[in-house]
């Protein structure tokens, strides 16, 4: 099927139409013409792949990666850094048009580096090769480098299959020292892994949730903040634009008093927020264990923990928290969260969100409630579709009339 690409969905995937028929084409983009082959069909929509570009679009760029046209990996390197970028502007006023959201981002806080800026790789192991699945489907594409990760990541990458793992899985993690933490599920016995310490720097190597060597966490230092972070605890996957993040967080709570931070993880933001005292939820027992470290590391005082699912804390949010963070995962936040943070009238704010499609849904629910005084795009992921977005909000103040209202109201009944 012979199809022209029209535009990007909230995805990244290019778009065409058929028939009334909506088509999804990963990896195609707006003004390419292009042969497919069909994937999945749902009633309204097809996904199908590219078979050839028969007529590429002004916008394509060389792509440097040879994975690129099967990997899943990443899903936007095919154009140029600037097109990068106002695809994820547009993406995120789109939205907010849309849902009839009244303000309009104007930038995008850039990253210092194109590629291997990612401090974390996630890659499956298929009868002894890895790499990541292909598109739409559980096909793995065998990789033995990837541009989004670090050299010192990569470096290790292809020395995995020293260990001889048939099935599975392999996180591998890396701090700012270049440190390396190998975190492996398989139910494969592993060979020796000597090699590996006697050639990297190995923090730790966890397999199936027991440490086999060296430590179960690294030490992450980002700004001058330092944090202890096991190795299934949340950490964000690029330094440069998570310092810019706290630069950020800093800021808007310069004049906060009592601070909530939900889904606080190790206690990052919690820790950077100013605060005089500061209550943190986070659902994985680890992170809090190392957010209770965290805190005293970073000599911070009149600040607590607690392991919990936010939605079983939500009688902790009361009036007297001026300010809140939420930093969801991908879901976004429960929407008996939000409905109580309305209820309660909490002054202000601070959404950090990577997925805009969520962020822009909760943002919707307290649209009536509350005012957008700033809101931030962060390329904390190049050559992918995703951004980080923080949102910050004010109440309104509904009771009382503005001095211009009064006037207008007087002049109108003269
Ligand atoms: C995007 S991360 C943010 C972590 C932290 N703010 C940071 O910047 O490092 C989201 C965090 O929420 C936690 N989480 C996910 N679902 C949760 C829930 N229902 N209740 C509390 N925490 C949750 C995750 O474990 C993760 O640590």
């Amino acid at each position: 099927m012979k199809l022209e690409i029209i535009k990007f969905d909230n995805l990244g995937r290019g778009i065409a139409y058929v028939d009334d028929k909506i088509v999804f084409v990963p990896k195609a983009i707006p003004g390419d013409i292009v042969t497919v082959v069909r994937k999945r069909e749902k009633k309204n929509f097809l996904e199908c792949e590219i078979k050839e570009i028969i007529k590429p679009s002004k916008l394509r760029k060389e792509v440097i990666c040879p994975y690129f046209s099967l990997c899943g990996g990443c899903d936007l390197m095919q154009i140029s850094t600037s097109e990068k970028l106002e695809f994820k502007l547009n993406l995120v006023n789109e939205l907010l048009h849309k849902n009839k959201i009244d303000f309009v981002v104007k930038d995008i806080i850039k990253n210092n580096k194109e590629y291997n800026y990612r401090n974390k790789i996630t890659l499956k192991i298929v009868d002894g090769l890895i790499g990541y699945y292909e598109n739409l489907s559980h096909k793995l594409v065998p990789i033995d480098y990837c541009y989004l990760v670090t050299d010192e990541i990569n470096n290790v990458l292809k020395e995995i299959k020293r260990l001889n793992i048939q099935n599975g899985e392999v996180t591998i993690r890396c701090n700012y020292k270049n440190e390396l933490l190998i975190i492996i599920n398989t139910l494969d016995k592993i060979a020796s892994y000597d090699y590996l310490i006697d050639n990297f720097l190995i923090a730790g190597i966890i397999v199936n949730d027991e440490c086999l060597y060296g430590d179960d966490y690294f030490i992450e230092k980002i700004n001058d903040y330092v944090f202890k972070v096991s190795y299934n605890s949340f950490f964000q996957v690029n330094p440069f634009i998570c310092g810019k993040l706290f630069n950020y967080i800093s800021n808007y709570t310069s004049d906060s008093k009592n601070v909530l931070d939900l889904y606080c993880g190790v206690g990052t933001l919690s820790i950077v927020a100013n605060h005089d005292y500061l209550l943190g939820v986070e659902i994985v027992d680890n992170a809090i264990k190392d957010a209770n470290l965290n805190k005293n590391f970073n000599l911070k005082k009149n600040i607590d923990f607690i392991c919990s699912d936010t939605k079983n804390v939500i009688d902790k949010i009361t009036s007297k928290f001026d300010t809140i963070i939420l930093d969801p995962p991908r879901s976004g936040v429960d929407e008996k969260v939000l409905n109580k943070i309305k209820e309660v009238n909490i002054k202000k704010i601070i959404y950090v969100s990577c997925n805009p499609l969520t962020l822009v849904r909760d943002l919707t629910l307290l649209k009536n409630n509350y005012r957008i005084e700033d809101f931030m795009l962060l390329d904390m992921f190049p050559n992918t579709h995703h951004v980080e977005s923080l949102v910050v909000l004010n109440i309104m103040n509904k009771g009382k009339i503005k001095k211009e209202q009064i006037i207008d109201i007087v002049n109108k009944t003269i």
